[in-house]
């Protein structure tokens, strides 16, 4: 078994992508902590159930320091090993391609591993191949363990991410080693804040493609209508393209009919589809880079909307408006937020649904208006569909807007089917309006405009692609 087989190497000049962006990366974040070893785990297996697992992502953090997304990243960690008072040498701990014959005590593992092997799984680079792919320093995962039991230099570990080497580098009771460890993980999300070129352009792509799943679902709307779960072949469907033209689904795709769009993460999606109720698709797919769009559309069954379900739709679409015309570097994080709750909250009075004026619903204390709206308005897009979460609240909530930030903007009305404070002809209706921008010197570019907002424009694209 061990012989006879012909060698298969990887092309010579194969590199990840975005390998040119690495070392930049890296080079920022050995300036914030010199002297220091870093430790950035990919992650490792979630079991499902007795002998399968959840199929692997590696953690974003590990996976833009290194340009290594795929699956076969599992348990790999990179280290920054400190050079001295400054600068560090970038290290990974990978467990390499095992051979197939000779007597080394990796051998079984090609054939009988069925997390690793590669008969199993498929094939990994070996150390040379990896060290090609990346430019770093290659060395064998079961090595890792000696490094971290010798003389350690201060440590910090991204954890959280992989718990048999938080298990590892653990020190009981150290509460200052567990914040020095959160303020990587937040100096990570910050250093992620600002995309560069690349990245955007890498956005847009997943953007393109979840434009893609949005026009195969409305093509679909009748097979989805006569389907009993509707919902599901909805998620199917926009899922399918997701797989087949990037990575997947960034998130779990949402797909509600009716009130369930008052759920706001209604991820069941086992519910028919009302032909006369709106349908909110909440969806984004991730690209092989692992960076993912989020766009929401909500529109109605009938290819037209009914007059409340246009009343409804048209302030959310101003309250997005308005948002979008709050970007701009320079502007506080939370404004395109304030401006879109404005419009809303002085829509919902003059509709009569709040009793109370807009200027007083809209003070941070009333719990009232937020009954109708749920959440904020938008959130940092990348790598991860709610990016750099980790920042701390002075470099986004509380920071402010800097150029190449790419962020979301989606306001909602969710008003609840057993909402005694509406009238009974708005209740049920969910709405929410999401789309994807990036930052630019002056404001803000649209990165999924080419998905129709308005009323009119959004009745024509189903008209003209249910033909
Ligand atoms: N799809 C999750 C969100 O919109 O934030
Ligand atoms: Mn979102
Ligand atoms: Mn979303």
């Amino acid at each position: 078994m061990g012989t006879a087989w012909a060698a298969t190497p990887l092309p010579a000049d194969r590199r990840v992508p975005g390998h040119q962006l690495t070392p930049a990366r890296r080079a920022r974040l050995s300036a914030v902590f010199p002297g220091e070893r870093i430790v950035v785990p990919a992650g490792e297996l979630k079991v499902r159930s007795n002998d399968e697992d959840y199929r692997f992502r590696p953690h974003s953090g590990y996976a833009w320091l290194t340009g290594l997304t795929g699956e076969d990243q599992v348990g790999h960690v990179l280290v920054l090993e400190p050079t001295g008072p400054e600068g560090h040498e970038p290290v990974l701990y990978l467990r390499p391609r095992s051979p197939r014959g000779g007597d080394s005590r990796y051998r079984a593992e090609f054939y009988r591993d069925r997390r690793y092997g590669e008969f199993w799984v498929g094939r990994r680079p070996d150390l040379a191949e990896a060290g090609r792919l990346t430019g770093l320093r290659t060395e064998h995962l079961d090595d890792l363990g000696k490094l971290l039991t010798g003389p350690q230099p201060a440590t910090r570990v991204l954890a959280g991410v992989d718990p048999a080497l938080d298990a590892a580098t653990a020190r009981p009771g150290d509460e200052h080693d567990r914040q020095r460890d959160g303020r990587l993980a937040a100096v990570l999300s910050e250093l992620r804040l600002i995309k560069d070129d690349w990245e955007v352009a890498q956005l847009q792509l997943a953007v393109d493609h979840t434009v893609n799943g949005f026009e195969d679902v409305i093509r679909a709307l009748p097979a989805a209508l006569r389907h009993p779960r509707g919902e599901r072949w909805i998620e199917g469907v926009f899922n399918l393209r997701a797989r087949a033209e990037g990575n997947g689904p960034g998130y779990d795709t949402i797909a509600a009919s009716g009130a369930h769009a008052c759920v706001l993460h209604w991820i069941r999606n086992d519910g028919a589809l009302d032909p006369g109720k709106l349908l909110l698709l909440d969806a984004g797919v991730e690209t092989d880079t692992l960076y993912t769009a989020d766009i929401t559309r909500t529109i109605p069954l009938s290819g037209t909307f009914s007059p409340i379900q246009r009343q409804a739709y048209e302030l959310v679409l101003a309250a997005q408006d308005a948002g979008i015309g709050a970007l701009r570097p320079g502007a506080s994080f939370r404004d395109f937020h304030r401006a879109a709750m404005r419009v809303i909250a002085e829509g919902l009075a003059d509709w009569g649904v709040l009793r109370i004026s807009a200027e007083e619903a809209l003070q941070e204390d009333s719990g009232l208006f937020r009954r109708y709206t749920l959440c904020s308005t938008g959130h940092m897009l990348g790598m991860d569909v709610h990016d750099c979460a980790r920042a701390r609240a002075e470099t986004y909530l509380d920071g402010v807007l800097e150029e190449g930030q790419v962020l979301t903007v989606e306001p909602g009305l969710y008003l609840q089917p057993d909402d005694e404070t509406l009238p009974v002809e708005l209740r049920g209706l969910g709405i929410r309006i999401e789309d994807d921008l990036v930052i630019t010197a002056d404001g803000a570019r649209l990165m999924s405009g080419a998905l129709p907002r308005s009323v009119a424009a959004i009745e024509e694209w189903i008209g003209t692609l249910l033909g």
